[in-house]
Order: C-alpha cells, then sequence, then structure tokens
C-alpha cells in the first residue's frame, strides 16, 4: 500500500492536510451530471480514499448537482475529525448540463446551504468562490460583490475559511482585502502552466495553491517525454504528473479526480515517487514547449 504521508503537509486554513488529496468530481455521472453509473463503485472510491490516508477531498454541490456531496456524505459521514472537505460555489446547472454563473449574494448564499444539506455539515471547512468572468481561464473583473457575501456568510459562523478559483493575482488580493484567503483552485498541470509566478507568490504568503486539472482533466494528459520518463522509472504516467507537481512547489495541493479504485490507487502511489533534478528539469522542458 502506498504510504500517502510520504507527499508532505501544507496548511489549508487552520489545518495541515497531507498534500495528495483527491477530487470527487469525477464521481458523478458523464459531464458531471446525474448519477454516476456504478454507485457502488463510488462509494468505494471515497472510502478507499480516506481509508489510504487522504485527508483533503474537494468537491462542490453543483456536481451532479448534489449527487456528489451526497456521495460524500453517504461513504463518509460522521466524518473523521482530520477531514477537510473543501467545496466551491457560483454556478448552477441547467436541466441541459450546462454551467451557469450564479454569483449573486443570494445565490452564494443558497449554494453554502446546499452544500451544507447535502454533505450533512453545520459548518463548511473551506469555501472557494468559483469565478464565472470567463468559465475557462482567468480574467480580470471585481468580486467585491461576491466575495463580501461569502465574508458574512464566515461570519455568520457557516464558513470556516474562503478560498478563491479561476481567479487572477488581483482577485487574490482583493478578496484578501475583504477576509483571508487560505487557498486558490486554479487550472494547472505540467503542460498548462500559466500559473508559475502566481504560485511562488502564494507560497511565500502560506496561502495553498491546489491545481484543478492536474493530470489534465476530461483528457489525461500524453506526452512523448512523459511516457518515456515514466517508462524509466517503471511509474506510470499519471503518477510521474503527479510527482512533478508535488516536486514543483511546497504550496501545493493535489486533488487528481478519478471514479477509478485502481486509478485512485495508483496516483495515491505517487508519494513514493521522488524525481531527480535532471528528471525535472526534462519534464519542465514539455511545458516551456507548448507554453
Ligand atoms: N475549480 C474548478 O473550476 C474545477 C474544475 C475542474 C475540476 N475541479 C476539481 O479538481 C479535481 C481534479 O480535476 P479533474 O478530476 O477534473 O481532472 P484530473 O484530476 O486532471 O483528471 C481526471 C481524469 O483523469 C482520469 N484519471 C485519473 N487517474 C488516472 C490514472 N491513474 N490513469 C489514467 N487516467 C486517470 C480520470 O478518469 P477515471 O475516472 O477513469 O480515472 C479522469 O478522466 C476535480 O475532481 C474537482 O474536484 C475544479
Amino acid at each position: 500500500m502506498s504510504n500517502v504521508k510520504k507527499s508532505g503537509t501544507f496548511s489549508l486554513g487552520d489545518r495541515k492536510v497531507t498534500r495528495l488529496g483527491y477530487g470527487a468530481m469525477q464521481l458523478a455521472g458523464p459531464g458531471v451530471f446525474g448519477p454516476p453509473k456504478d454507485r457502488d463503485a463510488a462509494l468505494a472510491v471515497l472510502r478507499e480514499a480516506v481509508a489510504s490516508g487522504v485527508d483533503h477531498i474537494d468537491t462542490s454541490d453543483f456536481y451532479g448537482p448534489h449527487i456528489t456531496n451526497q456521495l460524500i456524505r453517504e461513504a463518509l459521514h460522521p466524518y473523521a475529525q482530520n477531514l477537510v472537505i473543501v467545496t466551491k460555489v457560483g454556478a448552477t446547472r441547467g436541466a441541459d448540463a450546462s454551467w451557469n454563473a450564479a454569483q449573486s449574494p443570494a445565490e452564494l448564499t443558497r449554494a453554502v446551504h446546499d452544500n451544507l444539506r447535502n454533505l450533512g455539515l453545520d459548518v463548511l471547512d473551506v469555501v472557494n468562490l468559483r469565478i464565472m468572468g470567463n468559465v475557462h481561464e482567468p480574467s480580470e473583473g471585481s468580486i467585491e460583490e461576491q466575495f463580501t457575501a461569502l465574508a458574512e456568510l464566515q461570519r455568520q459562523g457557516l464558513i470556516r475559511h474562503l478560498g478563491v478559483s479561476n481567479a487572477t493575482s488581483a482577485q487574490v488580493a482583493q478578496a484578501q482585502g475583504i477576509a483571508p484567503v487560505v487557498c486558490v483552485q486554479n487550472h494547472y498541470n505540467l503542460v498548462h502552466r500559466h500559473d508559475d509566478a502566481l504560485i511562488d507568490e502564494l507560497g511565500q504568503k502560506g496561502i495553498a495553491y491546489v491545481p484543478f486539472f492536474p493530470l489534465g482533466g476530461f483528457t489525461p494528459l500524453q506526452s512523448e517525454t512523459l511516457s518515456a520518463v515514466a517508462q524509466r522509472l517503471s511509474a506510470t504516467p499519471m503518477q510521474v504528473a503527479l510527482a512533478w507537481l508535488l516536486a514543483r512547489a511546497p504550496n501545493m495541493l493535489l486533488i487528481p479526480g478519478t471514479s477509478s479504485t485502481k486509478h485512485l490507487k495508483e496516483n495515491l502511489a505517487a508519494a513514493d515517487l521522488v524525481l531527480a533534478d535532471d528528471v525535472r528539469a526534462e519534464l519542465e522542458a514539455i511545458g516551456q514547449k507548448r507554453g
């Protein structure tokens, strides 16, 4: 069995979590909509994650919608004391599975209550504001109204810590002027390196950086260099991609997503993989080539 603790820890608000965690988005049905094909398999993935030492699970009530949170509750409630569940608000799902911005204070308040109910919690550990100006990548624009609404819910005791997702550096700074930001969740992986400067900036401030799509998302990463390195190390390309992220910065917290217990075990075993400096340099070149 892998020792997930070898990935180390980093602070997420007032808790320290193991750097290799789990992202639950893949547990809903196709397109993150509706129920999973195999409900028991989804529950098994969640139980296996926690049994393997994962203490940080990422979710949202708009996965399913509601279904992923309900699965987490069914599989893991009452929650272990050390488990940190991070959720995000700021969108809803249409009947056609579309993703729609839902950023008014009333919509954000409703989303927080939906998360509390479906997860079976009185207080949410961490809530990320999912910024929706441009759904696919960070774009500038004020988040004052949205983040102030979440800070008010935090003041009321419904949320312990706040974060932002799909955020620019300026938006992180704006949010921090309203309430402390403990994590930033943006698109980043071996190939998609847009946030290199932001990661280091956040590290200096003790803020966790949590890449979404760490394995490439719906189309997992493919690269000849990645495959060649993996073969040389007797590892899989996904393990190498995760080990590279762990080595990239100490404030990096990983939430690889999978609907498969086999893939989960494979991913968690990345904690055992140490990349030599020359191997990291070889992998660095993948992102530099693609920008
Ligand atoms: N803030 C945001 O806007 C945002 C956006 C997207 C995601 N997220 C969060 O980030 C988490 C991670 O992102 P993600 O799940 O979308 O993408 P990901 O972790 O980059 O990749 C997931 C994909 O990789 C496959 N996979 C996982 N492990 C594998 C393995 N060992 N071998 C081969 N294929 C493997 C999965 O398929 P299988 O199910 O078959 O393993 C799935 O298709 C999500 O779960 C979610 O919590 C946040």
